[in-house]
């Protein structure tokens, strides 16, 4: 008896040593404040050695992937199984633009997102004026056009009252090459608008210049004189691969997953360090917690996503090609997206799914407790959620806010010191303790809610994935703030 008890004993130490269980203190205490200012180092460095940025399509994208893999795939293999998930998607860019006028001066000009390019050599033409209408909005509908022949010239259109888009439909249908678009109001600070996703490759190149010049153009033009301008615009559309890196424990049962998701790029017009370095680096800190630890029940998914910033592109391709068995494994999801704004606010997600306020109150409760001013808000169309609530999965998630929480939000100041420490570290011991929590016990969170089963059928997903990926503009957390993509602006 004493021998057997002894062994099992000495077993059962061994099992104890070996088994190193995960607790929600261990994985607080985990986090550091210092482990997370490095992180958030490595993803500014990485965007100032690659042009300014980490965004899709672009080599700091790639960087910002090798950083990540380099831990996930490469140090933590024995615990975490890593792989890339693929994917195409449409990369734009403008490179450069200029409008030179009739006596070879350079204009201020502005390109609009989607802005269509010109060839090489930029197109050189008599411009031909089309009639002001501010009331209808000029040159937005085919009466408007009557009687003017465009063909092989820039049409003088001014802005206002309707869609761009539809001014240029209108100015190509007419024979124009292109369109010099004059601004409705005064002044060099010329408001950017959207083209419009849907509407690429059915558009003229535009150069959108100031008022006062446009005005003056015109009034010569209705004075008999002929204007020979320039437009050009080096502009980059194709389609480019990118990918979501994903990254689960070994440890954990298989068809009851936790996910974590962040997305790892930024926009065109910085480095991204609060959006969302510090969402992918949050992630980053708890799976080095995690893997040290056995164990626990439930298997913990980390998903950093790509292309989000043009229109949450990775986390609609995951969701919409998930076979409905995995996305039935898939217990909770939980979204980090901006949760070190400087003087941030302390928003906890929790929608209409029953199943979100189960983790949206292990997230409240430690903030409040920790003396943060935590609230529950609403989910937006605005991150990577949007594809996890629409296939029924219970979700949360912390959001700290775009400006004035944020003033650098989508801005090339976006960088290391846009971070308030404190915050954010908060921000991440509460990310860690709630996943901690569900990976050790589920029990009480409702399975994913299959309330739309209609809309699994592929075509129907598709044009879900269409519907969400039609909002690239409108992507960036339901604000319009300047940034490569911050307008929703079209008119
Ligand atoms: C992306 O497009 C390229 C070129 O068409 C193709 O070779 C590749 O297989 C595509 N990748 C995915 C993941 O669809
Ligand atoms: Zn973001």
């Amino acid at each position: 008896m004493k021998t057997t008890s002894s062994l099992a004993a000495g077993l059962w130490a061994l099992g104890a040593f070996a088994r190193n269980p995960l607790t929600p203190e261990k994985a607080v205490e985990d986090i550091k404040t210092q482990e997370l200012q490095r992180n958030l180092w490595n993803f500014n460095k990485i965007a100032r050695d690659n042009g300014g940025n980490r965004a899709f399509g672009l080599p700091g994208y790639e960087a910002s992937s090798d950083y990540v893999l380099e831990r996930a795939q490469t140090r933590f293999h024995t615990t975490m199984d890593t792989w890339k998930q693929y994917f195409n998607h449409t990369f734009t860019r403008i490179n450069d633009i200029s409008v030179t006028g009739p006596e070879g001066e350079d204009v201020v000009v502005i390109a609009l997102t989607y802005n269509p390019a010109t060839p090489a050599e930029g197109i050189t033409a008599p411009l031909i004026d089309t009639p002001v209408d501010d009331a209808r909005g000029s040159a937005c509908f085919e009466d408007q056009w009557e009687g003017i022949d465009a063909t092989g010239r820039l049409a003088l259109v001014k802005r206002g009252a309707c869609a761009i888009s539809d001014k240029l439909k209108l100015a190509s249908a007419h024979g124009a090459l292109g369109v010099i678009l004059y601004n409705n109001s005064p002044g060099n600070a010329i408001t950017a608008a959207t083209l419009g996703r849907e509407n690429i490759g059915l558009l003229p190149p535009v150069g959108t210049i100031p008022l006062e010049v446009g005005t003056a153009w015109s009034a010569r033009l209705r004075g008999g004189e002929e204007l020979v301008v320039k437009l050009y615009v080096d502009a980059v559309f194709e389609d480019r691969e990118t990918w979501n890196i994903i990254s689960e424990t070994k440890e954990g049962d298989p068809d009851n997953v936790i996910v974590l998701g962040a997305h790892l790029d930024s926009v065109q017009a910085g480095p991204g360090v609060n959006d969302d370095g510090s969402g992918s680096g949050a992630l980053l800190e708890i799976m080095g917690s995690f893997k040290k630890y056995t164990g626990f029940k439930n298997k913990v998914r980390f998903i950093w996503w790509g292309a989000e910033e043009s229109g949450l592109i990775g986390s609609l391709y995951y969701t919409s090609t998930l076979p409905e068995e995995e996305a039935d494994k898939i217990r909770f999801y939980f979204n980090y997206d901006m949760i070190g704004s400087i003087s941030p606010k302390f928003d906890v997600y929790q929608g209409r799914n029953p199943g979100d306020a189960y983790g949206a109150a292990l997230l409240q409760e430690y903030l409040l407790e920790e003396g943060y001013p935590a609230q529950l808000a609403p989910f937006g169309t605005g991150s990577d959620y949007v594809g996890f609530i629409n296939i029924g999965v219970p979700s949360s998630g912390l959001h700290t806010g775009t400006p004035p929480f944020d003033p650098c939000y989508h801005l090339a100041c976006d960088g290391i010191d846009n971070i308030n420490w404190d915050a954010y570290t908060a921000n991440v011991k509460a990310a860690a303790r709630a996943a901690a929590i569900f990976a050790n016990d589920l029990s009480g969170v409702p399975p994913r809610s299959r309330t739309t089963p209609a809309k699994r059928d592929f075509a129907s997903v598709r044009r879900e994935f269409e519907r969400w990926a039609a909002i690239a503009e409108e992507a960036e957390h339901g604000h319009s703030c300047g940034g490569e993509h911050g307008s929703k602006n079209t008119i």
